[in-house]
Parts: C-alpha cells; sequence; structure tokens
C-alpha cells in the first residue's frame, strides 16, 4: 500500500488532485469513480482550477458515483448528484451524459434492476479506472457499513446511526438525514482497477490507524483496501497520527523520485 502523508488538507487536495490529472494525462477516455462527503472537496477544487488554469480536459471521462441517498431526487440540494454539479461539474467540461449517480428516487421495486443496471454500465464502460474513497467514521467506504458483506454489489442499505449522526451536519438536523442509501458494494470498489484513498482531521486518526494497520474484517470495512493491489492512500499529518508504520511510509515515500515508479 502506498501512503503518502502530507502537512495538511490544502496538501492533501493539491496532491489528490494531481493523481487524478495523472490518469487523465495519460489515458484521457478513462473511468473515475467518485465519492462525494467533505473529504473530496478540495480536490474538485483543485481539478476544477487545473481545467480553467491548465486546460485539464474532462471531455473523455465518465465518472461513476459510489452512492446517493435514497429518497432524494437528483435536484434536491443535499442529494450527491447537486453535490458532484456544485464542486466539480460546473467548474469543468465533464459531459453530464457520461456522469453516472444512483437515482435515489426509483421505486422500490425497481431497486434491484437499478443497481443491476448501475453495474452493467460500470462495466460497459470498461471498468473504474480510478476510484476515490473517503472513509467514513465507522469505517464505512461508500455506505457500506459496520458488517457489511466484502463481497457486496451495488443496493440499497441502511445507514448506520454513527454515519447519520455524521452526516447531520450538511443537512438542518439529523432527522432530515435519509436513512437508506443505493450505495455500490464493497466487491464493486475492489474491481476498480485503482483506489485513492484520503482522510484528513484528528477525528479520522483512529479508524485510518484500523483500516491501514487493523486485522481485514467488515468490522472495518475500509480495512478491506489492503486486498487491493494499487492503493494509494492520501492522509494529512492529523489524520496519520496514530499510525504505528508512519515513519516507514514516509521513508518509501522519499524513495519514489529515486525510482520514478509508484511504490505500492
Ligand atoms: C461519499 C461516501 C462516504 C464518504 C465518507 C466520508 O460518497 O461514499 O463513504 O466518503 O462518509 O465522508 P467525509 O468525507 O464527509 O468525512
Amino acid at each position: 500500500m502506498r501512503v503518502l502523508i502530507v502537512k495538511n488538507y490544502e496538501e492533501l487536495s493539491v496532491k489528490a488532485a494531481e493523481e487524478v490529472a495523472e490518469l487523465i494525462k495519460r489515458k484521457p477516455i478513462c473511468v473515475l469513480g467518485l465519492a462525494t462527503g467533505g473529504t473530496p472537496v478540495g480536490m474538485y477544487k483543485e481539478l476544477a482550477r487545473m481545467h480553467q488554469s491548465e486546460g485539464l480536459d474532462f471531455s473523455g471521462v465518465a465518472t461513476f458515483n459510489l452512492d446517493e441517498y435514497y429518497g432524494l431526487d437528483g435536484s434536491h440540494p443535499h442529494s450527491y448528484r447537486c453535490f458532484m454539479d456544485a464542486n466539480l461539474v460546473d467548474g469543468t467540461n465533464i459531459n453530464r451524459e457520461n456522469m453516472f449517480i444512483p437515482n435515489g428516487k426509483v421505486a422500490i421495486k425497481d431497486v434491484e434492476a437499478h443497481c443491476a443496471e448501475y453495474e452493467e454500465k460500470i462495466k460497459e464502460a470498461g471498468g473504474i479506472d480510478l476510484q476515490v474513497l473517503g472513509i467514513g467514521g465507522d469505517g464505512h467506504i461508500a455506505f457500506n457499513e459496520p458488517g457489511a458483506s466484502l463481497a457486496s454489489r451495488t443496493r440499497l442499505v441502511a445507514l448506520n446511526e454513527q454515519t447519520i449522526k455524521d452526516n447531520a451536519r450538511f443537512f438542518a438536523s439529523a432527522e432530515e438525514v435519509p436513512v437508506y442509501a443505493i450505495s455500490m458494494g464493497v466487491g464493486t470498489i475492489l474491481e476498480a482497477r485503482e483506489l485513492l484513498v484520503l482522510a484528513n482531521g484528528e477525528k479520522k486518526a483512529d479508524i485510518v490507524a484500523k483500516a491501514l494497520e487493523g486485522p481485514l474484517s467488515s468490522s472495518v470495512v475500509a480495512s478491506v483496501i489492503q486486498l487491493h493491489p494499487k492503493v494509494t492512500v492520501i492522509l494529512d499529518e492529523e489524520a496519520a497520527g496514530k499510525l504505528s508504520r508512519a515513519n516507514f511510509y514516509k521513508f518509501a515515500a522519499s524513495m519514489e523520485g529515486q525510482v520514478r515508479l509508484k511504490l505500492f
């Protein structure tokens, strides 16, 4: 696992955007898996800046979001579709027709078919080249909450109490946070060719240490990243604060310049 520890959130955002930009330049027709939440906002801002000031071209990029709240229409201000519009799409030349986000308003009788179709669309697009992930306070990735099957596919899930509390900051109150979501599964995520995992702030230090250095377990779903052959984790100093191998990660990262290769 490639673990990059940077000084602060600004550096994390720039470094993460550089990783995404590198893929887009190397493979202009590519597929990104995208996350919402607070963590990637700075990265999206930097990607929009790169588009506007440096001409980073998103015209060949297709995107698949990890999840959407169930019950929210894509036009709802708290939907993840609106989040993506505001944070990335409006500032770049991503073609909206190539942006895929689960439909939070699909009728319950059609949910299974919708989820199967989402998986099919990922396959048709050629699979996800790079999947961006944040880590929930309870260790979730996408909305795969503690206890989720590590082989799960896109499906309707219930949100954990801690997630509802954590995400209440984006809503007027915890009561407004939807209690279900449509989420890519852990199995779906692990099929991406590369994972880019981001975490910042002291609040994430415990869960980051469990995910990176603890046992592989569905109790900390993010620990499945240990199974993937190409994972880059970017952390700020605070989120890296409880890692026992921080010095080794820093040493390995400092050696990358010499070999000009990513040391996974
Ligand atoms: C968002 C998602 C979630 C978040 C996680 C961390 O699409 O799937 O797993 O990545 O809840 O959220 P923040 O970044 O707000 O701490």
